[in-house]
Formats: C-alpha cells, sequence, structure tokens
C-alpha cells in the first residue's frame, strides 16, 4: 500500500507534493517521486529509492520551472522490488501521460502482455506502469496525434481515454494521472483504495488521506469506489465510471495539520501516546447518557430496541484491533451476551454460521484493512448487520456497513496502533454499556455509575502518563533482553497479547502474550533467569490466581514487572512494579495497555529503532 498525492494551482508544486508525501510516508516509504507539468508543458520528473527527504534534496537541486499540476507518491512495494525503475510516478512510451497509484492491478499481467504485443516498451515490474501505457493507448485510440487535438478538445479528450482506461482496471485502485498537454486538468480515480479530494481557493488537492493537504484546506470530498474526479485549479468534477455526473457533498475536517505534527514528542507514537485520554473523552462524548436509550440512534442508526433484539455480537478485526474485540468479547459475556472475536482472516468458516440475528463490530482504525473488509463481505453475504468502528471518516469500511460508531482520536501517524486503540476500547465500552443496559443485564443495574466509571476514565488515563519516566526506567533494564512474556487473565488477557504485539512491532524483539493460567501447561517452561515477565495484575476476582502465577515465575528465575494498583500491589510479590490509579476490574484495560505502550516505546527507543515506521510493516494493510 503507498501514498498518493496531487496538486493542481499556483507555482508551489512541488513544494505542496513533498509536502504532502512528508505527511503520507508512514502508508510506505521504500521509494517515492514526483512529476508536474512544467511552463512549456513539458513532463518533470523526479524518483528516488528511498524517503522523502532524498527526493526533496534531487528536487532542489534540479527545479522545475513554472509547474501548475503535478502528483506525487511515496511507496510501499506490492510488485516490483522497491527501487527508481520501479518508484511511482509511471510514463508512458511518449513520456507525456504520468501516473500515481495505490493498490494492485489484479489483471495486470494481461494487460502488460497485451502492450507489449503492441510495441509499448516498459521500464518497470510494476503493474502502475501498465495503467500509463493503456491511458497512452486510449488517447492514441481517440486520434490524438502530435498537434491533431484542437486546444478546446483536450480536456474531454483525456477525461474520455481516462475513463476508459480506469474501465479496463480489474483489482484495487486509488490513481491520478496528468497529462502533459493537458496542464490545466488531473484527473483521478478510486476503486477499493482510499481517495480523497481537498478544496482550495483557486487551488485543489487529491490525496490518500487527508494528512497530506489539510495544511492547506480543510474542506474535503471522499470518493466512493467507481468514481472519477476531474480536478482543476478552479473547481473539481465528479462522475461514476460510466461518465455520469455525480454530485458529491464536501465536508470539514476539524484535524488541523497541527494535530498531525509531532507536537514536540519525538515520536508520533509517543504524542499519540499522551493523546489517549482527549481520544476516548472525545469518542465518548455526547453518546453516553442516557446509557440504553435511543442516543445511537440518530448518529450510528440503531435504537434501543435494535440493541435487544441482537442475539450475539461477533467482533472482527486484525492485530490491535483484534485484541480491542477481545476486550470486546469479555465485556459482552461480562454481561450475559453472546459474544465471539475473531481475527478477520480466519472468520471464513465461521462467516457461514453467523446468522441474520448476529451484530458484526468490524474494528478498524484506518477502515481499510483488506482482510477486515473481505470479511465482512463475508458476513454479510450470512445475512448479518455490521457495525463499524472506525478512525477514518468516508473509508470504505464505512460505506460497506449498515452502521457506523466513530472513534474520535485524530490522525494516527505512528504506524504502531494506541490512541487508536483505545478509542477503540472506549467505542466498544460505550456500545457494551447500551447493550447492557437497554437488556437490564448492567451490574446491579446501575446505568448511571457505570457512565459514570467510564467518564472518569480518561483523567485515570491522565494519571497514569504521570508515570511514564518510572515506565521507561523499568524498560531501560531490559533493553538488550531477547524474549518477553506478558500473563494476564480475563478481560486483561487482551491487553498481555496487545503489550507483546507493541513489542514485536517497535523494538523487533520476539515476545508472546498469554492467559496466566495456561503457564502451568507448557509456556513456563520457557522462563530462564532474569527472563523479564510483564504481569497485569490489576484488582479483581483474578487477582489471587494472578498472584500465584507471579510466584511461579519468580520461583524459575523470571524478572518479573507487575502492572497493579494500590490494593493489588499489597498481595502480589513481583520484582518491580508499576502502579496505576484504582479502577474497577472491568474498566482496567482501558489503563493496563498504557504502561505496556511506554514499556515497549522506551524498549524500541534504547535499541535506536525507527519507531513511526518499523521495517516490514505498515500502517494500514490493504493487501490480503
Ligand atoms: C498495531 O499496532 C498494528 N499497526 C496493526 O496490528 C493494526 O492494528 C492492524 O493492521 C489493523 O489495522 P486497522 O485497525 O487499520 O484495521
Amino acid at each position: 500500500m503507498c501514498g498518493i498525492t496531487g496538486y493542481i494551482g499556483g507555482d508551489k508544486t512541488t513544494d505542496v507534493l513533498i509536502d504532502g508525501l512528508r505527511r503520507l510516508e508512514y502508508r510506505g516509504y521504500d521509494s517515492c517521486g514526483l512529476a508536474a507539468v512544467d511552463s512549456k508543458n513539458s513532463l518533470y520528473l523526479k524518483r528516488v529509492s528511498g524517503r522523502v527527504d532524498a527526493l526533496d534534496k534531487l528536487v532542489a537541486e534540479d527545479p522545475v520551472k513554472g509547474a501548475r499540476a503535478g502528483v506525487g507518491h511515496t511507496r510501499w512495494a506490492t510488485h516490483g522490488a522497491p527501487s527508481e525503475d520501479n518508484a511511482h510516478p509511471h510514463t508512458d512510451c511518449s513520456g507525456q501521460v504520468v501516473v500515481v497509484h495505490n493498490g494492485i492491478i489484479e489483471n495486470y499481467l494481461e494487460l502488460k502482455d497485451r502492450l507489449l504485443a503492441s510495441g509499448h516498451k516498459f521500464r518497470s515490474e510494476t503493474d502502475t506502469e501498465v495503467i500509463a501505457h493503456l491511458l497512452e493507448e486510449k488517447l492514441r485510440s481517440l486520434n490524438v496525434q502530435a498537434a491533431a487535438v484542437r486546444s478546446d478538445l483536450l480536456e474531454p479528450v483525456f477525461f474520455e481515454a481516462f475513463r476508459r482506461t480506469v474501465g479496463d482496471l480489474k483489482g484495487s485502485f486509488a490513481l491520478s494521472a496528468v497529462w502533459s498537454r493537458c496542464p490545466g486538468m488531473l484527473l483521478a480515480a478510486r476503486m477499493h483504495s482510499p481517495l480523497v479530494v481537498g478544496l482550495g481557493e483557486d487551488e485543489n488537492f487529491i490525496a490518500s488521506d487527508v494528512s497530506a493537504f489539510l495544511k492547506y484546506t480543510k474542506r474535503v470530498v471522499f470518493l466512493n469506489d467507481g468514481e472519477l474526479a476531474a480536478v482543476r485549479r478552479d473547481g473539481v468534477d465528479y462522475y461514476n465510471f460510466a461518465g455520469k455526473k455525480t454530485a458529491k457533498d464536501s465536508v470539514t475536517i476539524q484535524w488541523d495539520s497541527t494535530m498531525a505534527e509531532k507536537g514536540g514528542y519525538k515520536h508520533f507514537m509517543l504524542k499519540e501516546i499522551h493523546e489517549q485520554a482527549e481520544a476516548v473523552e472525545n469518542t465518548l462524548r455526547g453518546r453516553l447518557l442516557p446509557l440504553g436509550g435511543d442516543i445511537l440512534r440518530t448518529e450510528v442508526g440503531l435504537s434501543a430496541a435494535d440493541l435487544k433484539a441482537f442475539s450475539s455480537v461477533q467482533f472482527l478485526a486484525c492485530g490491535t484491533a483484534h485484541h480491542a474485540g477481545l476486550v470486546g468479547r469479555a465485556l459482552f459475556e461480562n454481561f450475559g451476551i453472546p459474544a465471539y472475536a475473531d481475527v478477520a482472516s480466519e472468520f471464513s468458516d465461521r462467516a457461514k454460521l453467523t446468522g441474520k440475528g448476529a451484530l458484526v463490530v468490524a474494528v478498524s482504525q484506518s477502515g481499510e484493512t483488506a482482510d477486515t473488509l473481505f470479511a465482512v463481505r463475508e458476513a454479510k453475504a450470512s445475512g448479518a448487520r455490521v457495525l463499524a468502528i472506525t478512525n477514518t471518516v468516508g473509508s470504505t469500511l464505512t460505506r460497506e456497513s449498515d452502521y457506523v460508531l466513530y472513534t474520535h482520536c485524530g490522525p494516527e501517524i505512528g504506524v504502531a496502533s494506541t490512541k487508536a486503540f483505545l478509542g477503540q476500547l472506549a467505542a466498544i465500552y460505550l456500545l457494551a454499556g447500551h447493550f447492557a443496559a437497554a437488556r437490564g443485564r448492567l451490574p446491579g443495574g446501575d446505568a448511571r455509575r457505570y457512565a459514570e466509571d467510564l467518564l472518569k476514565v480518561p483523567r485515570l488515563i491522565e494519571e497514569t502518563l504521570e508515570k511514564e519516566k518510572e515506565i521507561a526506567r523499568v524498560a531501560e533494564t531490559f533493553s538488550s533482553s531477547d524474549h518477553f512474556l506478558f500473563i494476564s487473565r480475563h478481560v486483561n488477557y487482551p491487553i498481555a497479547l496487545e503489550g507483546a504485539l507493541k513489542i514485536k512491532e517497535i523494538a523487533y524483539v520476539h515476545a508472546e502474550g498469554y492467559p496466566a493460567g495456561e503457564m502451568k501447561h507448557g509456556p513456563i517452561a520457557i522462563i530462564y533467569k532474569g527472563m523479564p515477565v510483564l504481569a497485569i495484575a490489576p484488582s479483581g476476582r483474578a487477582l489471587e490466581l494472578m498472584a500465584g502465577n507471579i510466584e511461579e515465575a519468580k520461583a524459575r528465575g523470571a524478572d518479573v514487572v507487575a502492572v497493579v494498583d494500590p490494593s493489588s500491589r499489597k498481595l502480589v510479590k513481583a520484582s518491580r512494579y508499576i502502579t496505576l490509579p484504582e479502577v474497577s476490574e472491568l474498566f482496567s484495560p482501558l489503563l493496563t495497555v498504557i504502561p505496556l505502550q511506554i514499556f515497549a516505546y522506551y524498549v524500541a527507543l534504547a535499541k535506536k529503532c525507527d519507531i513511526d515506521k518499523p521495517r516490514n510493516l505498515a500502517k494500514s494493510v490493504t493487501v490480503r
């Protein structure tokens, strides 16, 4: 998956493109490039196998003159190794057409064979280059000779050739093209990959997501699958792939570009860890009271009657989002409501068993994760209704779901998910509370108490974050450890999994999360002297058993760091402690995950890892 951006407007084209690519680098960063139409209507093209800084340097050494329209791309290789030749933008044989693309063209080989047979010369191994040559072929089929076309026909010809090109493509694409003979118009198309238009004053933008141009405009239009945009300096027209003009509403994004900056933190990840209280608060805002009433009807489309009627809840997600789903399952079961949580890529067999009465809850920060989207389609085919919990307005998941409950976390730039996870948990606690209250299943039947406890969490998160330096000190003592074990029970077992995932993905170290009760069934054999074991042991019904598990681990030489609260601290005999504020066991995952995020961050920092852009990972995995 990659990041694309495009601009049409004044003479700051390459500055805007470079700026946008920097903000999109988290989507992929093995190579990048940009192209622009200069004042002589020639195509200016620069590409590098490397990051945007290298591209910026290349452009500065040989600046374009008088550019008014251009496209940019930062790549996450799917077809063809990272290299300059495989970097986008890609051109046709004439060097007049240029294309950037995010997605996978499934029929590119058959198209490429046909184009090669008709004499096209390819320079890359990518699927994307096929699009540039296809566009060239369509222009030719519309009798576009060297100078034959009257200037007022250039745009309709370019549009029609682009539309026909898009019609030949199968697969997923967020696509933008520029033709040097038609510098007044930039074209874009969307199918199964995110694409958004930014509306400026006498300038307009396209990008994979809004963070690329938030600095310039907050007015955006989200393209849907099967839509095209003809972007000119003075306006944008929208069409379906059949060429029928469509009307599109713009929305105003509340994020400003500073939200997407690091805000003084060393890494986006640390900034986002510190934004978690706000993320939870914003996600709960205006949605809690009266608990179990119709408050979700207007925004989400779920009435109290709907909440009562569903027979079960089935969480679907990947990675960290799956861990949120596992907390959700424990929560709903705690309220006596049948619930399941599956890794999306393993859902196929269960999909057939997911009956019409189930509510499928698809959890996805990006709303573009291919595995999750695929599982949602399978669930819908079985007749289930789908609620999306996502952080991304206008994402594909939102348009394929029956209901949408947005987390309001703001942009999460760090590849390792932190505030988005807390936002997902907040949304799940919100949803579970409404479900339970509507069915009279809240503990003690006390809806107000549940809501009040939940509303206290943001302040408790802030208190927990004050422990950062203390947690950092503990983490630094383990920065050379080769293995980590995370253990807990019940509603905190998913937090053990999440703690292990965080260390794996940003510190590149082996770690496992385990139900503490399972240790005696084998895993305890791996414990060696000095092995770091992180035990999540807040007060609650699991505490006695957790205290025993900690003793067992210590007896075998483990160096146990216990995540406790002041009460459970008295019962647990660990090597070191991270003490959190008191909170009921039910809500404890909203706090216990935070020290594990900070712990992983400081282990990775000590190991000098690239924390915001970990190797081999991308922020949103839009391929299966
Ligand atoms: C978590 O830190 C990872 N970035 C990854 O596991 C992520 O949670 C997963 O890919 C799901 O992404 P989504 O929430 O955008 O669907």
